[in-house]
Formats: structure tokens, C-alpha cells, sequence
């Protein structure tokens, strides 16, 4: 990586401002963290800034509270979450202290107060205004904090806000953490140095989310596997009628074009060849296997791959050395209709020869659902981020890091 990292820093006694993405699922009143991956993935970063003696201010955004404080969109339940997993790192007890506000003065000094070895979360970002606005004055004031900047946060580095962009100018020196480190090392191999084969396995509803990923990864891949809702637009686009299926008559053209560029760059371009189809969108629809090109039944939707496609899809998964994978292959919040993308994540976790790579919120938890999610190699924390990065955009919160020397 061209960026500094926190291992290029001099720590000791400084403050440092790592900017983390503690953006965590909370119970409706905002009380109790539901999945708490995010936090964990931080903590080596902050494992290794607190073992070489930062003063450490840790800072994030909650939901997306508009600009105003809300009670449950608050860091603070965090705190009690956060303090056992360092001290369980450390070995040790480790003071870890909360600024109700993330500027102004109570926060600088509450900064100022914290010795080497401690601790010190701000309140959500995201109830100034200023922080989404990437408003100078404001990032000034959370630069005020610090001596050091360090970002640890893929999953907000799409973001060119404040505490992800701003701040960096106003500090001598901004360095990427070991998540985010990880992050880019995973993903950016995969995108430059891939071992081949390489496959894409892209899925979700709409074309018009993924199309970025396809068009970008077409120029990289051997395959592309498409499953989910935005398969039936590809196979329209191919001439085959869908039924009720999930349908974007707007992204024919797009479809068609992508696949005509596989085909002219001599990239397999999979779709499903039989499907899951259901009377409705509905968890106790009535269900029919689909196979071939011919027009589905009217009225009916697929909502998942069928068996001859996981098998298809299994078989590529089997041989290739690289794999990412973006998106589910249907519904499978609905057990009905989980099978396809359960047995693509089995798939994916069985071929252990492969780097695997696995993002978006969607396929992570399905991931995870499947109960193979410690098999596969790299699941990224970010869900944004990771796709703006497989469609080959510069991440703000990259760029502004620190070039090394
Ligand atoms: C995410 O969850 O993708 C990040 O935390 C960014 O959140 P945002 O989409 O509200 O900016």
C-alpha cells in the first residue's frame, strides 16, 4: 500500500484520532448491540495503538441521525461492550472513558486529560451536521483533539466527510489502521494480482446497484456467476419471458450490453438455468421448480436458483483460486427460497485452495447464516465501501491518507 500505516507511527504519548466504524445493528431502542462484528474487527488496531502507548480517541457515526443528537442513535451502550473486549486484548484493565459531545470543549479536555494507554470514545459524529457536510471549521475542531490521525474504517471510507476526509488536513500526519490495511490488501490483490481463475459471483435484487461491480469486474474475471433478483433482468435481455419476476425493463440495454462485452472479451457470463418459482412474494407462497429457456408460467416469480444452477455455480466455485462474491442468489430471509445462496456459501467455504472474498451486508449475513463464515478467507466489514471499491472508484477516505515516503 502507497499509504502510511499506524506501524509507520511514533504512538507514544500521542493522541490519536482513529476514526473506526462502530456503525453496529442496536435493538429498537437503541440499548443493545445486536452484532458487535464491527467492534471486533477493530480491535487489533486498537490492540496495537494502546500496546505502544497512545492516547487513543476513538470516533465514529451511528445511523444516520441527520445532523441532530438522538438518544438512540448514542455511542454511549458501546462503551460497556467495548471496555471488556480491551481489556481481554491487553490482558489488562483499561480505562475507557465517554465525551458526550465529539467537539467543543468538554470533549478537548476530556482529550487533553487522557494519559498514554487510554481510552477516550466520542459521541456519534453524525449529530453535527457538519460531519456528512465535510464542513473545514468542523473538521478543524476534531482535528483540535489530536496530535496523529489514523482511519480504521473501510466500511465509512466511500464517505468524504469530516472525520473521514476533512480532518486530514489539518493533521501532520493521517495513516491507515490494520482493519483497514487488511481491507485494501485483500480486495486490492484480488483486483490486480488475482490467481486464476477468477470468479465474480454477483447477486441481489437490481441491475442498476451491481451493474458498476459487473462492468468494472468484467475486465478482470474468467466468470461471472449471476444469481438473485437481477438475473431475470439478464434473461430478458437474452429474450426469455420472466413471468412476475423482479424486472427493470430500464436496464435491458445495460444487461444485453454487459453481457455482449463478456462475450467479445471471453469472460463466461453464467446465469441461472432453472429457478425456484413462487405465486408470490411471500414466505408460505405456493412453489414450483422451473427449468430451460422456455417462458415462465405467467404470474409466477422466481425467487431463488434452482438445483441444476448450484450445481453449475458449484462446479466454477470448485475451480477457481480467486473468488468474490457480492450478493445473494435469492430470498433468502425465506427459508423457501435460502437454498441457493446456503449452498453457494457452502460452495465457497468448501474450495479452501481459494482466496474468498465475500461483501455487502446481504452476503455477509448469509454467510453467516450458512455457518461456514470462519472458512472463508477475507468477509469484509464494509457494504458501500466494498462495492464502490469492486467498481474501481477511489475511496476518499483512502486517498486522503498519508503517501509514504
Ligand atoms: C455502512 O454501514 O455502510 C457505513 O457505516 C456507512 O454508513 P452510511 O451508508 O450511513 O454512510
Amino acid at each position: 500500500m502507497s499509504k502510511l500505516s499506524i506501524r509507520d507511527l511514533s504512538l507514544e504519548d500521542q493522541r490519536v484520532f482513529l476514526r473506526v466504524d462502530f456503525n453496529v445493528p442496536l435493538s429498537e431502542d437503541g440499548s443493545i448491540i445486536t452484532d458487535d462484528t464491527r467492534i471486533r474487527e477493530t480491535l487489533p488496531t486498537i490492540e496495537y495503538a494502546l500496546r505502544h502507548r497512545a492516547r487513543l480517541i476513538l470516533a465514529s457515526h451511528l445511523g444516520r441521525p441527520k445532523g441532530k443528537p438522538n438518544p438512540k442513535m448514542s455511542l454511549r451502550p458501546i462503551v460497556d461492550r467495548l471496555r471488556p473486549m480491551i481489556d481481554k486484548c491487553l490482558g489488562q484493565e483499561v480505562n475507557v472513558g465517554f465525551s458526550p459531545d465529539c467537539v467543543g470543549e468538554t470533549a478537548e479536555e476530556l482529550a487533553q486529560q487522557l494519559e498514554s494507554g487510554q481510552v477516550l470514545l466520542l459521541e456519534n459524529l453524525r449529530f453535527h451536521a457538519e460531519e456528512e457536510a465535510n464542513d473545514p471549521v468542523f473538521a478543524q475542531k476534531l482535528a483540535k483533539l489530536c496530535d496523529l490521525y489514523v482511519n480504521d474504517a473501510f466500511g465509512s471510507a466511500h464517505r468524504a466527510h469530516a472525520s473521514t476526509e476533512g480532518i486530514t488536513h489539518h493533521v501532520a500526519q493521517s495513516a491507515a489502521g490494520l482493519l483497514m490495511e487488511k481491507e485494501l490488501t485483500y480486495m486490492g490483490k484480488a483486483l490486480t494480482e488475482p490467481d486464476r481463475p477468477f470468479i465474480a459471483i454477483i447477486g441481489g435484487a437490481k441491475v442498476s446497484d451491481k451493474i458498476g461491480v459487473i462492468q468494472n469486474l468484467i475486465n478482470k474475471v474468467d466468470a461471472i456467476l449471476i444469481g438473485g433478483g437481477m438475473a431475470y433482468t439478464f434473461l430478458k435481455a437474452k429474450g426469455q419471458d420472466v413471468g412476475k419476476s423482479l424486472l427493470e425493463a430500464d436496464k435491458l440495454d445495460v444487461a444485453r450490453h454487459a453481457m455482449e462485452t463478456a462475450a467479445a472479451k471471453g469472460v463466461r457470463f453464467l446465469l441461472p438455468v432453472d429457478h425456484i418459482l413462487a405465486d408470490k412474494f411471500a414466505a408460505n407462497a405456493k412453489t414450483q421448480a422451473f427449468s430451460g429457456e422456455g417462458a415462465f408460467p405467467a404470474d409466477w416469480m422466481a425467487l431463488d436458483i434452482g438445483p441444476k444452477t448450484i450445481e453449475l455455480f458449484a462446479r466454477e466455485i470448485a475451480e477457481a483460486q480467486t473468488i468474490v462474491w457480492n450478493g445473494p442468489m435469492g430470498v433468502f430471509e425465506m427459508p423457501a427460497f435460502a437454498r441457493g445462496t446456503m449452498q453457494v456459501a457452502r460452495a465457497v467455504a468448501a474450495n479452501e485452495d481459494a482466496t474468498s472474498i465475500v461483501g455487502g451486508g446481504d452476503s455477509v449475513a448469509a454467510a453467516h447464516q450458512s455457518g461456514v463464515a470462519e472458512k472463508i478467507t477475507h468477509i469484509s466489514t464494509g457494504g458501500g465501501a466494498s462495492l464502490e471499491f469492486l467498481e474501481g472508484k477511489k475511496l476518499p477516505g483512502v486517498e486522503a491518507l498519508t503517501e509514504k515516503k
